[in-house]
């Protein structure tokens, strides 16, 4: 995947801000924030460039919260939980608890399989994110970030401590920014596997509570957010909040990043106001007229027919009404000779084997949930397998200390719903609605091996 789509043709936005700022947003437009200038440069930007771009760094993080929390930005990296109200919590935990001054960790590790959205921004506008990662620090009162990327990714690496350095020689920053490389397995991406592997354990999920807002990396108050949500900061610092919401809606304002792959003609990162619909994205990306399934959301995600979703905006509110969320901002289009049935057994097994195997429903749960999964998909059934998934899939959910399998879960029972039509063809033996396209592609949905090598620590 290449591409990486913004609208240069949208008109431009106002701002609330001073004549400065307002001259740089102008240069932005409602869907080319994060995105403005990737089309010029297939590189990072240089810090010079950066800021001729966004203009300098603002000097007001005393009210960056309110700034956020008005703003009504939400986490870009799956949960969508509100970012002002984690700002403010971290905050008050370190003016309180008095554990030292909080921490700040940026999550670029993009550990679903079919999202690029965070090696595209990290690999053009590193500056974004930083920037987001030091106003942000501020604001919470942190004396020290870092930021968390998967270790097989030395090129990303090398461009993001690129920059440090060249911020450091500029000397722009008031705290030290620190680059990670951990390991890459599915879940070594959420918040507490993150912490865990900063305190010198294994990148594994740990129970909680504690959650890092409260006690995180070298148990301080811990502001934890994906590199996307960050370069957002950068922008709501810069422009206001009321520049944010003129994108996207009220209830999802401002633009999200997003990766559109699979049965599509451009396949790539598209920059979109939050609530676009769902088939305006779809031809944005190219996809085919036949498109029948899309997965929403990647692997913790769901499957829906594209008629039934494609008026749907792409933001949180409106897909948690039919179960969805956008997670990530991933939409894979499963071409029409491809089985979905069999392409979510392949991710759930995969799912299976990138479990950390310190609860129950991982180690049992998940792999049995695969298997029986992999039988409905060859049609080759050991006793009556649907009502035992059905048993197990509501024996798992709610039951991990993460939320691991409750997004295996959702995947599964999803494809049960989307593809009823071919689970009873699988079990009745006969040919299913994707074999009737001629012979039925083996595996579209990308799963990357993890070496046995690159083990936890
Ligand atoms: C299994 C699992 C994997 C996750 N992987 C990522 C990831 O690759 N990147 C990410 O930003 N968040 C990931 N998350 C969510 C993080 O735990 C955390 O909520 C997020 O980074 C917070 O940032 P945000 O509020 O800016 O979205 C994952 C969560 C789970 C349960
Ligand atoms: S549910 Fe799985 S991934 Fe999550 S903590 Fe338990 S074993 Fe680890």
């Amino acid at each position: 995947m290449t591409q990486h789509g913004g609208d240069l043709t949208a008109a431009p936005v106002r701002t609330e801000q001073g004549s400065t700022a307002a001259s740089q947003a102008d240069g932005l437009s409602q869907r080319t924030r994060l995105t403005a200038g990737w089309r010029d440069f297939d590189r990072p930007v240089t810090l010079r460039e950066h800021l001729r771009r966004y203009g300098p760094l603002p000097r007001r993080p005393g009210a960056l919260i309110d700034a956020v929390t008005q703003a009504g930005l939400t986490g870009r990296g799956g949960a969508s939980f509100p970012t002002g109200v984690k700002m403010r919590t971290v905050a008050t935990n370190a003016a309180r608890l008095a554990r030292g001054p909080a921490v700040v960790v940026a999550n670029g590790m993009e550990s679903e399989p079919a999202s690029e959205k965070d090696q595209a921004l990290l690999a053009r506008a590193p500056h974004l994110v930083l920037d987001g990662v030091v106003l942000a620090a501020t604001a919470v009162g942190a004396d020290v970030a870092h930021v968390c990327l998967p270790r097989g990714k030395r090129q990303l690496i090398a461009s993001v401590t690129g920059a440090i350095a060249e911020r450091e020689r500029a000397a722009v920053d008031p705290i030290p920014i620190s680059v990670h490389g951990l390991p890459h397995h599915y879940v070594s991406s959420e918040e507490t596997a993150l912490v865990h592997w900063l305190n010198g354990g294994e990148a594994k999920p740990t129970a909680v509570p504690p959650r890092p807002f409260r006690r995180g990396v070298q148990q301080r108050p811990t502001l934890l957010d994906n590199v996307e949500t960050l370069a957002h900061v950068a922008l709501i610092a810069r422009f206001g909040a009321g520049w944010f919401r003129q994108a996207g809606l009220a209830d999802a304002p401002g633009t999200m990043l997003t990766t559109v792959s699979g049965a599509v003609e451009a396949p790539g990162v598209y920059e979109i106001e939050a609530g676009t619909p769902v088939g305006e994205l779809l031809k944005l990306g190219g996809a085919h007229a036949d498109a029948g399934s899309i997965l929403i959301g990647g692997y913790f995600g769901s499957w829906h027919d594209v008629a039934d979703v494609a008026r749907l905006p792409m933001a949180p509110p409106a897909l948690r009404r039919i179960g969805a969320s956008p997670g990530a901002g991933v939409l894979f289009v499963l071409p029409p000779d491809a089985c979905g049935l069999s392409e979510t057994a392949r991710v759930l097994a995969w799912l299976a084997d990138q479990g950390a195997g310190q609860c129950g429903p991982c180690m049992f749960g998940l792999p049995a949930i695969a298997d029986d999964f992999a039988q409905i998909s060859n049609g080759r059934p050991t006793g009556p397998v649907h009502d035992r998934l059905d048993r197990r899939l509501r024996t798992i959910e709610g039951r991990g200390a993460c939320r691991h399998p409750d997004g295996a879960v959702r995947l599964a029972r999803s494809a049960l719903s989307a593809f009823a039509a071919d689970v009873h063809s699988h079990l009745s033996r006969r040919t299913c609605l994707s074999a009737r396209h001629g012979r039925p592609r083996a595996a579209v949905l990308p799963l990357p091996r993890t070496l046995e090598a690159m083990g936890w620590q």
